[in-house]
């Protein structure tokens, strides 16, 4: 009997330096594949600098330290960004406790995760820069990881150092790249083979490109209306560029069905890696 609890794939949004379009990719993303006939839950992992829910023009009711630290249902705390299955988990901005978690409040997350991520067919999760322990815990624990770089080296650099340290701490070898804010395509292709090539050389890394997305005004001006670029304007350039992706994300989820559907009972899309 298929069994719906068994589908969901989950995907980390990663990037060693920040404002390199994280949280915009993520949310972008998540609506191309909703708009797909996909169930998505958007879950804002930046537990330092949480900014989904400004980019949705939204004041969430209650956030994830509510639910850490009461005895809340999940299901509470998630917010429709669209009907028919496109939710949203904020997160407290600012919250000391929460930039570095500990052990047993991570164990109490993913528990209270796992009985709610279920029904749906993507989670995607909003990560804050750089390669704090929950930052590297958080992506560890997805099934995928779409590190973020930029054509400036400095974003390669750090892009280098955030696979460097997955890989050497957590065990971690698949990463799929996306360059953001690329002048074109070829720009976004050149700084992808060379952060390819520094992985290859140095960690024995196969990383795998994704996409490039184009550096356009649109996506400032869906920012200041705090609306989806890809509600507003999704035959832009980069709108055009985030669909293509968000098919790249359909398909490493289609590769995975076989072996989703070999999950017995409850699925554990977020494993509790051990250090
Ligand atoms: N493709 C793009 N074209 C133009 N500007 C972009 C693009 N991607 C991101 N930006 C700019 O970068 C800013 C930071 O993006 P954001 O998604 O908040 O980054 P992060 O989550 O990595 O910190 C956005 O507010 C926007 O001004
Ligand atoms: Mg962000």
């Amino acid at each position: 009997m298929a069994n719906n609890t068994n589908k969901v794939v989950s995907f980390s949004i990663v990037s060693g330096k920040g404002g390199v379009g994280k949280t915009n990719l993520a949310l972008n993303l998540g609506y191309a594949l909703h708009r797909g006939g996909h169930k998505v839950m958007l879950m804002d992992c930046d537990l330092g600098l949480a900014n989904l829910d400004v980019l949705l023009g939204l004041t969430p009711d209650k956030t994830l330290q509510d639910l850490l630290t009461q005895d809340v249902d999940p299901a509470d705390v998630l917010v429709p960004i669209e009907k028919g299955g496109f939710d949203f988990l904020p997160s407290a901005s600012g919250v000391p406790e929460l930039i570095d978690l500990d052990e047993d409040l991570q164990g109490l997350l993913f528990d209270k995760l796992n009985a709610i991520i279920g029904g749906y067919d993507f989670l995607l999760l909003d990560l804050g820069a750089g390669i704090s322990r929950t930052v590297l815990r958080f992506s560890a624990m997805t099934q995928e990881r779409l590190v973020i770089i930029t054509p400036e080296p400095t974003s390669l650099t750090d892009g280098y150092a955030m696979i460097k340290v997955m890989n050497s701490q957590h065990g971690v070898k698949d990463f799929h790249v996306v360059v953001n804010m690329a002048t074109d395509h070829a720009e976004g292709k050149r700084s992808f083979t060379r952060l390819h090539a520094a992985c290859e050389r140095f960690l024995g890394l196969d990383i795998k490109f994704a996409g490039a997305v184009r550096q356009d005004p649109t996506l400032v001006k869906a920012v200041i209306k705090q609306v989806p670029l890809l509600k507003m304007a999704p035959s832009c350039d980069a709108g055009r560029d985030i669909l293509q992706l968000a098919v790249r994300l359909k398909r490493m989820r289609d590769a995975r069905l076989p072996e989703l559907a070999k999950r017995e009972g409850l699925t554990q899309p977020l494993e509790n890696i051990q250090e």
